[in-house]
Protein backbone atom coordinates (compact mmCIF):
# COMPACT_ATOMS: atom_id res chain seq x y z
CA UNK A 1 0.00 0.00 0.00
CA UNK A 2 1.60 3.39 -0.42
CA UNK A 3 2.32 6.14 1.56
CA UNK A 4 -0.91 8.35 -0.13
CA UNK A 5 -3.43 5.99 0.57
CA UNK A 6 -2.58 4.61 3.91
CA UNK A 7 -2.91 8.40 4.50
CA UNK A 8 -6.69 7.82 3.46
CA UNK A 9 -7.00 4.76 6.00
CA UNK A 10 -6.43 7.25 8.94
CA UNK A 11 -8.00 10.59 6.85
CA UNK A 12 -10.44 11.89 9.84
CA UNK A 13 -14.24 12.34 8.25
CA UNK A 14 -15.60 15.65 6.39
CA UNK A 15 -15.95 18.53 8.06
CA UNK A 16 -19.60 20.46 7.29
CA UNK A 17 -19.21 24.47 7.43
CA UNK A 18 -22.73 24.84 8.22
CA UNK A 19 -25.06 26.87 5.74
CA UNK A 20 -21.42 27.94 3.97
CA UNK A 21 -22.46 24.87 1.51
CA UNK A 22 -19.34 23.43 1.03
CA UNK A 23 -16.95 20.96 3.66
CA UNK A 24 -13.19 20.74 4.47
CA UNK A 25 -11.99 16.90 3.35
CA UNK A 26 -9.00 14.96 2.89
CA UNK A 27 -7.19 15.34 -0.38
CA UNK A 28 -7.15 12.10 -2.38
CA UNK A 29 -5.21 10.74 -5.40
CA UNK A 30 -8.30 11.30 -7.55
CA UNK A 31 -8.58 15.14 -6.69
CA UNK A 32 -5.49 15.95 -8.26
CA UNK A 33 -6.45 16.79 -11.90
CA UNK A 34 -9.04 19.15 -10.39
CA UNK A 35 -6.76 20.72 -7.60
CA UNK A 36 -4.19 21.38 -10.56
CA UNK A 37 -7.09 23.14 -12.52
CA UNK A 38 -7.98 25.24 -9.20
CA UNK A 39 -4.29 26.03 -9.00
CA UNK A 40 -3.91 27.30 -12.22
CA UNK A 41 -7.09 29.88 -12.22
CA UNK A 42 -6.41 30.89 -8.63
CA UNK A 43 -2.42 31.61 -9.03
CA UNK A 44 -1.90 31.47 -12.57
CA UNK A 45 1.77 29.70 -13.67
CA UNK A 46 3.67 31.62 -12.07
CA UNK A 47 2.56 29.56 -9.08
CA UNK A 48 5.10 27.26 -10.70
CA UNK A 49 8.11 29.53 -10.32
CA UNK A 50 7.70 30.19 -6.22
CA UNK A 51 10.61 29.49 -4.34
CA UNK A 52 8.26 27.39 -1.70
CA UNK A 53 8.39 25.08 -5.08
CA UNK A 54 11.48 23.81 -4.06
CA UNK A 55 10.95 22.60 -0.66
CA UNK A 56 7.60 20.56 -1.91
CA UNK A 57 9.53 19.30 -5.57
CA UNK A 58 9.74 15.50 -5.37
CA UNK A 59 8.02 15.21 -1.71
CA UNK A 60 4.73 13.96 -0.56
CA UNK A 61 2.66 16.16 1.81
CA UNK A 62 3.00 15.44 5.32
CA UNK A 63 0.53 12.62 6.51
CA UNK A 64 -3.07 13.51 6.79
CA UNK A 65 -2.32 17.54 5.97
CA UNK A 66 -3.49 17.97 2.49
CA UNK A 67 -6.96 19.17 2.37
CA UNK A 68 -9.58 20.41 0.19
CA UNK A 69 -12.80 22.11 0.37
CA UNK A 70 -15.97 20.71 -1.94
CA UNK A 71 -18.92 22.17 -2.62
CA UNK A 72 -22.43 20.38 -2.62
CA UNK A 73 -21.47 18.35 -5.71
CA UNK A 74 -18.25 17.32 -4.65
CA UNK A 75 -16.31 19.60 -7.00
CA UNK A 76 -12.92 20.69 -5.44
CA UNK A 77 -13.04 24.52 -4.46
CA UNK A 78 -10.24 25.01 -2.59
CA UNK A 79 -6.75 23.27 -1.61
CA UNK A 80 -4.24 23.28 1.01
CA UNK A 81 -1.45 21.36 1.71
CA UNK A 82 1.30 21.24 4.70
CA UNK A 83 5.09 19.24 3.90
CA UNK A 84 7.90 18.50 6.74
CA UNK A 85 10.66 20.64 6.39
CA UNK A 86 13.92 21.69 8.99
CA UNK A 87 16.40 23.52 9.93
CA UNK A 88 19.07 23.12 12.39
CA UNK A 89 17.62 19.80 13.00
CA UNK A 90 14.50 21.40 14.12
CA UNK A 91 11.34 20.00 12.12
CA UNK A 92 8.09 22.30 11.29
CA UNK A 93 5.67 22.25 8.73
CA UNK A 94 5.44 24.02 5.54
CA UNK A 95 2.28 25.56 4.46
CA UNK A 96 1.50 25.84 0.96
CA UNK A 97 -0.19 26.24 -2.06
CA UNK A 98 -3.28 27.82 0.01
CA UNK A 99 -5.84 28.68 -3.23
CA UNK A 100 -9.63 29.30 -3.40
CA UNK A 101 -11.44 28.59 -6.77
CA UNK A 102 -11.89 32.38 -7.67
CA UNK A 103 -15.65 32.39 -7.69
CA UNK A 104 -15.81 31.00 -4.18
CA UNK A 105 -13.01 33.33 -2.94
CA UNK A 106 -14.39 36.04 0.14
CA UNK A 107 -17.22 32.98 0.93
CA UNK A 108 -14.99 31.65 4.29
CA UNK A 109 -13.34 28.70 2.24
CA UNK A 110 -10.11 29.99 2.73
CA UNK A 111 -10.19 30.33 6.18
CA UNK A 112 -11.76 27.05 7.03
CA UNK A 113 -9.29 25.66 5.30
CA UNK A 114 -6.25 27.57 7.17
CA UNK A 115 -8.41 26.06 10.71
CA UNK A 116 -8.59 22.77 9.53
CA UNK A 117 -5.23 22.49 8.37
CA UNK A 118 -3.69 23.61 11.56
CA UNK A 119 -6.03 21.82 13.86
CA UNK A 120 -4.99 18.60 12.24
CA UNK A 121 -1.32 19.75 12.24
CA UNK A 122 -2.09 20.25 16.21
CA UNK A 123 -3.79 16.96 16.57
CA UNK A 124 -0.83 15.19 15.19
CA UNK A 125 1.16 16.86 17.22
CA UNK A 126 3.69 19.13 15.02
CA UNK A 127 4.84 22.02 16.78
CA UNK A 128 5.39 24.87 14.25
CA UNK A 129 4.34 26.06 10.38
CA UNK A 130 5.77 27.92 8.45
CA UNK A 131 4.77 29.65 4.75
CA UNK A 132 4.84 32.45 2.87
CA UNK A 133 2.18 34.90 1.32
CA UNK A 134 0.42 37.79 2.12
CA UNK A 135 0.88 38.86 5.95
CA UNK A 136 -2.38 40.83 6.48
CA UNK A 137 -4.41 37.57 5.65
CA UNK A 138 -2.09 35.29 7.45
CA UNK A 139 -2.09 37.59 10.72
CA UNK A 140 -5.98 36.65 11.83
CA UNK A 141 -4.48 32.94 11.94
CA UNK A 142 -1.53 34.38 14.00
CA UNK A 143 1.54 33.72 11.40
CA UNK A 144 3.80 36.41 12.06
CA UNK A 145 7.43 37.60 10.47
CA UNK A 146 9.32 37.24 13.63
CA UNK A 147 9.63 34.01 14.24
CA UNK A 148 11.54 34.02 11.04
CA UNK A 149 13.85 36.30 11.64
CA UNK A 150 16.80 33.73 11.74
CA UNK A 151 15.49 31.82 9.06
CA UNK A 152 15.66 31.82 5.18
CA UNK A 153 14.78 29.86 1.79
CA UNK A 154 16.57 28.31 -0.96
CA UNK A 155 15.72 30.90 -3.14
CA UNK A 156 14.72 34.90 -3.21
CA UNK A 157 12.10 35.77 -0.27
CA UNK A 158 10.11 38.82 0.61
CA UNK A 159 10.99 38.52 4.40
CA UNK A 160 7.28 41.07 5.29
CA UNK A 161 5.47 37.49 3.66
CA UNK A 162 7.84 34.79 5.53
CA UNK A 163 5.48 33.74 8.41
CA UNK A 164 5.47 31.43 10.93
CA UNK A 165 3.18 29.93 13.71
CA UNK A 166 4.32 28.28 16.51
CA UNK A 167 1.44 25.49 17.32
CA UNK A 168 3.64 24.65 20.37
CA UNK A 169 5.74 27.41 22.08
CA UNK A 170 9.20 27.90 21.63
CA UNK A 171 8.69 24.89 18.97
CA UNK A 172 11.40 26.89 16.50
CA UNK A 173 13.63 27.89 19.02
CA UNK A 174 17.04 27.08 17.50
CA UNK A 175 15.74 26.96 14.26
CA UNK A 176 18.16 28.78 12.09
CA UNK A 177 19.67 29.15 8.82
CA UNK A 178 17.92 27.63 5.94
CA UNK A 179 14.78 25.46 5.72
CA UNK A 180 15.21 22.00 4.04
CA UNK A 181 12.76 19.76 2.85
CA UNK A 182 12.50 16.51 5.47
CA UNK A 183 9.58 15.00 3.90
CA UNK A 184 8.61 11.55 2.46
CA UNK A 185 9.96 11.13 -1.21
CA UNK A 186 7.56 10.85 -4.07
CA UNK A 187 7.92 7.96 -6.02
CA UNK A 188 8.27 8.29 -9.84
CA UNK A 189 9.31 11.69 -9.41
CA UNK A 190 11.22 12.98 -12.17
CA UNK A 191 14.45 14.61 -12.27
CA UNK A 192 14.64 17.83 -13.34
CA UNK A 193 16.93 21.66 -12.78
CA UNK A 194 13.09 22.95 -12.64
CA UNK A 195 11.53 22.98 -9.78
CA UNK A 196 7.94 23.30 -11.51
CA UNK A 197 8.57 20.48 -13.47
CA UNK A 198 9.25 18.17 -10.42
CA UNK A 199 6.10 18.63 -8.65
CA UNK A 200 5.25 15.93 -5.97
CA UNK A 201 3.97 12.82 -8.34
CA UNK A 202 0.38 10.82 -7.48
CA UNK A 203 0.94 7.26 -7.26
CA UNK A 204 -1.00 4.99 -8.80
CA UNK A 205 -2.78 3.27 -6.09
C1 LIG B 1 -6.08 34.20 -0.26
C2 LIG B 1 -7.24 33.22 -0.39
C3 LIG B 1 -6.74 31.81 -0.16
C4 LIG B 1 -8.30 33.57 0.67
O1 LIG B 1 -9.35 32.64 0.58
P1 LIG B 1 -10.86 33.12 0.75
O2 LIG B 1 -11.72 31.92 0.79
O3 LIG B 1 -11.17 34.15 -0.29
O4 LIG B 1 -10.78 33.83 2.17
P2 LIG B 1 -11.91 33.91 3.28
O5 LIG B 1 -13.25 34.01 2.63
O6 LIG B 1 -11.73 32.84 4.28
O7 LIG B 1 -11.53 35.29 3.97
C5 LIG B 1 -11.87 36.48 3.36
C6 LIG B 1 -11.15 37.58 4.09
O8 LIG B 1 -9.76 37.53 3.78
C7 LIG B 1 -9.35 38.76 3.21
N1 LIG B 1 -8.34 38.49 2.23
C8 LIG B 1 -8.41 37.66 1.17
N2 LIG B 1 -7.24 37.68 0.51
C9 LIG B 1 -6.41 38.52 1.17
C10 LIG B 1 -5.09 38.95 0.97
N3 LIG B 1 -4.36 38.50 -0.06
N4 LIG B 1 -4.57 39.82 1.87
C11 LIG B 1 -5.29 40.27 2.91
N5 LIG B 1 -6.57 39.88 3.15
C12 LIG B 1 -7.12 39.03 2.27
C13 LIG B 1 -10.63 39.34 2.62
O9 LIG B 1 -10.54 40.73 2.47
C14 LIG B 1 -11.66 38.95 3.67
O10 LIG B 1 -11.53 39.81 4.78
P3 LIG B 1 -12.74 40.03 5.84
O11 LIG B 1 -12.98 38.70 6.51
O12 LIG B 1 -12.22 41.06 6.77
O13 LIG B 1 -13.91 40.45 5.00
C15 LIG B 1 -7.91 33.32 -1.79
O14 LIG B 1 -8.33 34.65 -2.00
C16 LIG B 1 -7.04 32.87 -2.94
O15 LIG B 1 -7.06 31.70 -3.30
N6 LIG B 1 -6.30 33.79 -3.55
C17 LIG B 1 -5.48 33.48 -4.70
C18 LIG B 1 -4.38 32.51 -4.35
C19 LIG B 1 -3.43 33.09 -3.36
O16 LIG B 1 -3.03 34.25 -3.46
N7 LIG B 1 -3.03 32.25 -2.39
C20 LIG B 1 -2.02 32.59 -1.42
C21 LIG B 1 -2.47 33.55 -0.42
S1 LIG B 1 -1.14 34.63 0.09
Amino acid sequence: MNQFVANRLVAAQPVATGAAGFVIDSERPADEKARERLLDRAMGPERRRKTCERLRAGRLPADGLALVARDALGRIIGTVRLWHVQAAGVQALMLGPLAVDPWWQGHGVGGALMREALARASARGHGAVILVGDAPYYARFGFSPRLTAALDLPGPVDRARFLALELKPGALDGARGCLRASGAKAAFARVSRRPALTMPARRAS
